[in-house]
């Protein structure tokens, strides 16, 4: 583990002398004390290997299902503190972010570590928008699926092809070529999203103005008609930038961990992006936001939440856009997209979902089932309803988380792959099934 990360607080009392900086295992099989030296709060897992009841035994490991407490990498993007309910990009705080910064500048930041200059952010930003075009074999492509075909499952398949359409993407160790990579897939996203989003509409698809800010531009490839130029309205685009920058990265979450393990088999980025974004899909994941608000159109009207609470505590439902692994407070992205919510529905109109919304969380934080349990809202409960009153279809939620993580999911790649430390990723088990027994011919199986 890299000594030059800041040492993590301890509260030993100052001027112990007898404080060593490890642990003492004793093995109650064999009566034998093992000393395992501890790196800012851990232990290396490898370090058990060595506690064996005999020399031909294998050695201990550590189990964790689900890795709830298992640090898989070092890294230095994104700080967490669950309880306090911190989140920081690089160390500056989410909500000076998205009060002030956008969300290519925010981009920049996560994969260089710095704010750039205002010649640098003009430099990142030109490239980043002159890889927004798409080959047009990518339109074919695209014209194969079906009509309701999700957008997700497009975005997906249509990431990975690009991985055919780059070959030079397998370089995955010159710096040059990887942030080409980084310009492609952050440049197309947005393009590739809204086509498929145009796809689902049958609608011609409305190629990039470069001209337009990232979620300007977006918004012009999703919703352009007949205009001869589409202007977009300034309150939704700095919505959906502030709702990129929220969504940017968030440490070694479901995908994050899923594009480190891809990418350690050392696949072109495009492959492992496809990963990523499928691990995101999932309902547990980022697909949560399109499945908070059909649980709130579900739920229907205020009268109806505390009946379908009961459902939820009798563990019959789940209620979607609530908990967190990491967070056991209020979510501090979910703080500002209610603030968002507000500005958006004041031009938009409020959605009716909203007071069922409202009504769940004001239940949920009072009740004992939530609060024994540290549920909060997280950052889908909110977005749903932005991002309907915005005029998405609710399959297209997920997209749009997709999109700006794509940043941090690049982010955290390269971290990845620059580390020394890190090898292909091969978790091991603890195996229960049969042992060693004959094969049984067919006729005489019972
Ligand atoms: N509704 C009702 N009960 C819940 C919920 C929920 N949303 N979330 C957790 N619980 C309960 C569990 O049933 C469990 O109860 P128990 O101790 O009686 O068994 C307890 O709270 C702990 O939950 P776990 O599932 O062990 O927590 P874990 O950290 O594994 O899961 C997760 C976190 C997946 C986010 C979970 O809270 C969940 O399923 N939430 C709903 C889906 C969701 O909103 N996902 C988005 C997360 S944010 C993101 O990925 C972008």
């Amino acid at each position: 583990m890299d000594s030059s990360l800041p040492t993590a607080q301890t509260n030993s009392p100052a001027g112990e002398a007898a404080r060593r900086d490890t642990l003492t295992i004793t093995d109650n099989r064999t009566g034998r004390s093992y000393e395992i030296p501890i790196t800012h709060d851990t232990i290396r897992a490898n370090d058990l290997r060595q506690i064996k009841v005999n020399s031909s035994d294998f050695g201990m490991m550590s189990y964790d299902p689900a890795f709830s407490n298992t640090a898989s990498c070092v890294s230095r993007i994104t700080y967490i503190d669950g309880d306090a309910g911190i989140l920081r990009y690089r160390g500056y705080p989410i909500e000076e972010l998205a009060e002030k910064s956008t969300y290519l500048e925010t981009a920049y930041l996560l994969l260089r570590g710095e704010l750039p200059s205002s010649a640098q952010l003009k430099e990142w930003q030109y490239h980043v928008t002159h890889h927004t075009f798409i080959h047009e074999s990518i339109k074919k492509f695209l014209d194969g699926f079906h009509y309701d075909a999700h957008p997700m499952g497009m975005l997906t398949s249509t990431i990975a092809a690009l991985s055919t359409f780059y070959p030079d993407a397998k370089h995955i160790f010159d710096a040059t070529s990887r942030l080409k990579q980084t310009y492609r897939l952050i440049g197309k996203m947005p393009t590739i999203a809204a086509f498929s989003y145009r796809h689902t509409l049958g609608m011609p698809y409305v190629y990039p103005d470069n001209d337009l800010s990232y979620p300007g531009n977006f918004l012009n490839m999703l919703f352009r008609t007949s205009e001869t130029r589409y202007r977009p309205n300034p309150t939704l685009e700095k919505a959906l930038d502030v709702l990129f920058i929220l969504h940017a990265d968030h440490e070694q979450n479901c995908s994050a961990n899923t594009i480190r393990g891809v990418g350690s088999s050392h696949v072109d980025p495009f492959s492992a992006s496809a990963a990523a974004i499928s691990a995101l899909y999932g309902p547990l994941h980022g697909g949560a936001n399109e499945e908070a608000l059909r649980m709130l159109t579900e739920i229907g009207s205020i009268k109806k939440v505390p009946e379908f609470i009961q459902k939820v505590k009798a563990g019959e439902k789940k209620l979607m856009g609530f908990g967190h692994r990491i967070y056991k407070n209020y979510d501090p992205r979910a703080r500002i997209i209610k603030q968002i919510a507000y500005e958006v529905f004041e031009l938009m109109g409020k959605n009716p979902l909203l007071e069922i919304a409202l009504e769940c969380e004001r239940i949920a934080l009072e009740d004992d089932y939530f609060v024994k349990r540290k549920l909060y809202p997280n950052v889908d409960f909110y977005t749903g309803l932005i991002y309907q009153s915005m005029g998405f279809p609710t399959t297209m939620f997920p997209v749009l988380f997709a999109i700006p993580r794509m940043s941090g999911w690049v982010a955290q790649w390269e971290e990845m792959l620059l580390d020394s430390e890190q090898k292909i990723a091969r978790p091991r088990q603890v195996y229960l099934g049969q042992q060693t027994r004959n094969y049984v011919p067919i006729e005489e199986r019972g």
